[in-house]
């Protein structure tokens, strides 16, 4: 049997196996061993299917076709089961779901050599928040499409767990440490003790004092920060002349999220548009919703969106270029507005983290150490959040991308040998 760990995110993926006692991760993308998770479907009877960063370039370039993406953020809603038109077909999302790990599980048998058919899969502690049904039936579905890309043997780690036992590797002394994973989906805490003679421990149950999760990531701030700088400039927040009534805010919101983006491109709402432009007191603003809904340039801002919240990682104040909807059309984005925008989040980061802590049965002065890793860790905002749980504690980071992929490849070595 050979096995391997896979880190299905939803953002970014990757897949490791052991090579001797080291973990490592296949390469998935050219010689890269992180690939962006998203899908473009060509349009046309022949039409190719893309992945990684090929789907999202054959978007921009305006290739005929559909992109998908976060897509694990909808295993646990009715979403999953809505077909989607892809090209002449309609397929199922949990399909295109299959389509994008089966490419994963191919590229980690061409680079093992052989075939794979045992892994330990991540997870979130949390898909959703307070719904342990809902929980269980996203990884009902991902149990699935792992049996059917040809898994026969599967275990679930939660992704903060795999994060640590990577972390581990790099600590010389014990310690008590808040592993707080933020993604692109969800934000993932495990309150854990390790220390290089803990790690040689078959069974880490007991080190292991407590998991907590919330369903926040970088793809949400995506929307929130798209709502507060783009979504005006498209008119939301005008007026009608009637009544003075608001533009409805729902096309807006479902525009501005990844994962139903491609739910707004409609003759239906493309209708709706026409009308509030009829009744706008703005409608310049509401005639480029209208573009963006006709030539789908959802992504398109999204994108635009994302790379500015990178940007405000390290800048105060960066541009947000909307030519692609109209000439010179521009937003400005500040950190202090992108922090604002997201302030209700951050602030329930820091009380899942402090809530983990205590159901750890730690006072906050306990946590020696918060690693941080996944790529919303670097919001500068998010980080100030969660040390707030853990005040004294040294903060520290790594691997982002790789983390969780690495520990479940190693845990795969211990679970299936
Ligand atoms: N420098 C940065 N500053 C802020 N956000 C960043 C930065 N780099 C990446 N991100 C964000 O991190 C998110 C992706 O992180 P990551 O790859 O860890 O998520 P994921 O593992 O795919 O998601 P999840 O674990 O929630 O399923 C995206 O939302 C991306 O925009
Ligand atoms: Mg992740």
């Amino acid at each position: 049997m050979t096995a391997c760990g896979l880190d299905f995110g939803t953002s970014n993926s990757a897949i490791g196996v052991m090579r001797g006692d080291v973990p490592t991760l296949a390469p998935v993308e050219g010689s890269a061993t992180v690939i962006p998770s998203a899908v473009f479907f060509e349009h046309g009877s022949n039409g190719r299917v893309m992945f990684g960063s090929e789907a999202i370039a054959a978007y921009i370039g305006q290739h005929d076709g559909r992109l998908m993406r976060a897509l694990k953020s909808i295993l646990s809603t009715s979403l999953i089961d809505e077909k989607t038109a892809l090209g002449n077909r309609k397929v199922p999302l949990t399909e295109v779901v299959e389509i994008f790990v089966r490419h994963l599980k191919e590229k980690a048998e061409a680079f093992a050599e052989t075939e794979l058919t045992a892994v330990v899969h991540g997870r979130p502690v949390h898909f959703v928040d307070g719904d342990a049904a809902a929980d269980a039936k996203a990884q009902a579905v991902l149990e699935r499409i792992a049996h059917k890309v040809g898994f026969r043997d599967l275990v679930f780690v939660y992704e903060p767990i795999a994060a640590a036992y990577h972390y581990e590797r790099t600590v010389r002394a014990e310690e008590t440490v808040l592993i707080a994973d933020i993604g692109g989906g969800t934000s993932d805490f495990t309150v854990i003790r390790v220390g290089p003679q803990r790690s040689l421990q078959a069974d880490r149950t007991a080190d292991i004092l407590a998991n907590g999760g919330a369903r926040i990531g970088g793809t949400d701030f995506d929307a929130l920060f798209n709502l507060d700088a783009v979504m005006p400039i498209l008119g939301l927040g005008t007026q009608l002349i009637e009544k003075n009534l608001p533009m409805p805010r729902n096309l807006y919101s479902e525009l501005a999220a990844w994962p139903t983006i491609n739910f707004t491109y409609t003759f239906r709402n493309e209708r709706l548009v026409l009308e509030l432009i009829e009744g706008a007191r703005e409608p310049e603003k509401v005639a480029r919703l209208l573009k963006v809904i006709r030539e789908r340039l959802g992504h398109r801002i999204a994108i635009t969106v994302e790379d500015a919240k990178i940007a405000l990682s390290e800048a105060e104040k960066t541009i947000l270029p909307l030519d692609f909807i109209e000439t010179a059309l521009e937003a400005t984005g500040t950190r202090a507005g992108f922090d604002h925008a997201i302030a209700e989040k951050t602030e329930r980061l820091r009380k899942v983290a402090a809530a983990c802590i205590a159901e750890a049965g730690l006072t906050p002065s306990d946590i020696d150490t918060v690693f941080f890793t996944g790529g919303s860790g670097r919001v500068p905002a998010v980080r100030k959040a969660i040390l707030r749980a853990a005040p004294d504690a040294r903060a520290t980071e790594g691997s982002d991308f790789l983390s969780v992929a690495l520990g479940l490849t190693r845990e795969a070595q211990k679970r299936f040998g």
